[in-house]
């Protein structure tokens, strides 16, 4: 498992994913990965660590596109990686740690998201002033 030139690291096939909606947990250079979906349409990947307090998500329970914590019951969406239940939290934890996720020679390839460019600097010469 290397991480090519373009960022995408290779962590597995989808041999002995489960054939219903479920998770394959696989190793990878980022640390345990959790692939979603089936193994003719996988759908997404995640940081197999909960953005609470990093309790393994390797073992969790998978139902209706969302995966919950079994430490405090958190309830995750897999689309969006934001909670969607708080369990025994009287908070809104952070959200998951979503990668982007490809198959390409039947191999599954995650990559963390590219981050956008950075906004330009705000202009101080234009002229325009607040300040009177
Ligand atoms: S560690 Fe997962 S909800 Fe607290």
């Amino acid at each position: 498992m290397t991480e090519g030139n373009d960022g995408w690291t290779a962590v597995g096939t989808s041999e002995g994913w489960p054939a219903a909606d479920g998770l394959l947990a696989v190793t990878s250079p980022l640390g345990p990965v959790l692939v979603w979906g089936t193994p003719d349409e996988p759908k997404g990947a995640i940081i197999a660590a909960c953005p609470h307090k990093t309790a393994p998500l390797v073992a969790a329970e998978v139902r209706d596109s969302a995966v919950t914590c079994r430490r405090h019951g958190v309830r995750y969406d897999l689309a969006t990686g934001e909670p969607v239940d708080l369990g025994r939290l009287s908070y809104p934890p952070p959200g998951l740690m979503m990668l982007e996720m490809q198959t390409r020679d039947g191999r599954i390839e995650v990559r963390r998201p590219v981050s956008p460019p950075p906004a330009p600097p705000l202009s101080t010469t234009s002229g325009d002033s607040c300040d009177r």
